[in-house]
């Protein structure tokens, strides 16, 4: 039907200016939705960086590492390819559920807490399991700051980390700090009062581990026996060998107490973090003085792959278990081979047990 009065005509104006201002406000509203989806952290970074960073430029490899993509992950030189696989899983089911890892508010922190150990003693289990906490803001890479990009810088380093609220805590995880001598200073002068939370497992199987992994890499590796021992016949064991000098616990953490006292590391067993992961990730929490909110009603045993797994891992409302890459089957070693790196590692095992007051039964 047509329209002839003067009151139409007014009734069509009105209508027709308020088109640009719908207009304007739908664009708004896109914009807000796609930042609050983290959209906005893949965008020239100068646009978004926090107060604190406007007046000094990214560097271009933490552009790069600030994403949480797969390609950002590949970019990390020389890092644990399995722990890559792992953190592209993890994240890859971050934007499988449609739920953002990372948003614009908050400011980035340096991690208040370091888990600094050890590889292959559940390091990205006791990761995953913390990031389920609501006050905890982790980076899913190992940023390997302290022991191969320290000339990068703090600043460098800072603009790896997740965005902070108040009363949440930064955090982040490079086994290999542990071993490494100058990780203990450099943390220290970064903060003193970081909190270290060590994951340390029976040394004999994790130098097993250790092996299974290097062997999936490179499958024409020399046998078990044949790498751990610098003579065999006189059964003398060669602690030159990495997947050997990780497990002597004893002597990195004494190095760590020349800068850090006692009180400020958590010795998490790899063990329990398998048999009674609510119990261990219990203390996790107490030590980093959070509520426990990660208890028994977050994991189930997953029979298939014989570990514990989340109800709902961050990001997700299924569940879900690590990927293949942690739990693996390992290799056979003959019982007297793993029999005499037992007998090696007994005096170093007590003497951690000393120091650390706490006794992991590993015998
Ligand atoms: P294996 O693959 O030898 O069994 P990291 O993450 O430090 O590299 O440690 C890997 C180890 O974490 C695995 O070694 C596995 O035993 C252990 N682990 C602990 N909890 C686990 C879990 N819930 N799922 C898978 N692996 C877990």
């Amino acid at each position: 039907m047509g329209c002839w009065t003067t009151s139409c005509d007014l009734g069509h104006l009105k209508a027709r200016s308020k088109v640009p201002v719908l207009f304007t406000m739908i664009l708004i509203f896109t914009y807000l939705f796609y930042c609050l989806t983290g959209y906005c952290d893949s965008m020239p970074s100068e646009l978004f960086v926090h107060q604190n960073f406007r007046s000094k430029p990214f560097p271009k490899e933490a552009k790069k590492l600030s994403h949480w993509n797969g390609s950002v992950v590949r970019e990390l030189p020389e890092q644990d390819a399995t722990d890559v696989e792992e953190e592209k899983r993890q994240r890859g089911l971050a934007y499988d559920s449609n739920l953002s890892v990372s948003n614009n508010f908050g400011t980035k922190e340096f991690p208040q807490a370091i888990i600094i150990g050890v590889k292959k003693g559940g390091t990205r289990a006791l990761l995953e399991f913390l990031r389920v906490h609501p006050d905890v803001r982790a980076v899913g890479a190992e940023p390997h700051f302290f022991d191969r990009f320290y000339e990068k810088g703090l600043q460098w380093y800072r603009n790896l980390m997740p965005r902070t609220l108040d009363g949440q805590i930064t955090m982040e995880k490079t086994p290999s700090y542990f071993i490494t001598r100058e990780a203990a200073p450099r943390v220290f002068s970064m903060s003193r009062s970081t909190k270290l939370i060590v994951v340390v497992r029976d040394p004999v199987t994790r130098a097993v581990s250790d092996y299974t992994q290097t062997l999936t890499k490179s499958p024409g590796l020399p046998s078990f026996q044949n790498l751990v021992f610098k003579n065999s016949t006189t059964g003398l064991i060669d602690t030159s060998w990495s997947a050997v000098r990780i497990g002597i616990y004893a002597k990195h953490l004494e190095h760590w107490l020349r800068y850090f006292p006692l009180a400020q590391f958590l010795f998490v067993s790899g063990e329990k973090l398998v048999t009674d992961p609510a119990g261990e990730m219990g203390r996790v929490q107490d030590f980093l003085g959070l509520k426990r909110v990660v208890t028994n009603k977050h994991f189930y045993f997953n029979q298939t792959k014989g570990f514990p797994c989340l109800k709902k891992p961050e990001g997700s409302s299924r569940p879900r278990c690590l990927g293949k890459s942690k739990g693996r089957p390992h290799p056979h070693i003959p019982a007297e081979v793993l029999h005499r790196l037992r007998d090696f590692y007994r005096p170093f095992n007590m003497k951690f047990y000393q120091m650390t007051g706490q006794d992991f039964g590993w015998e």
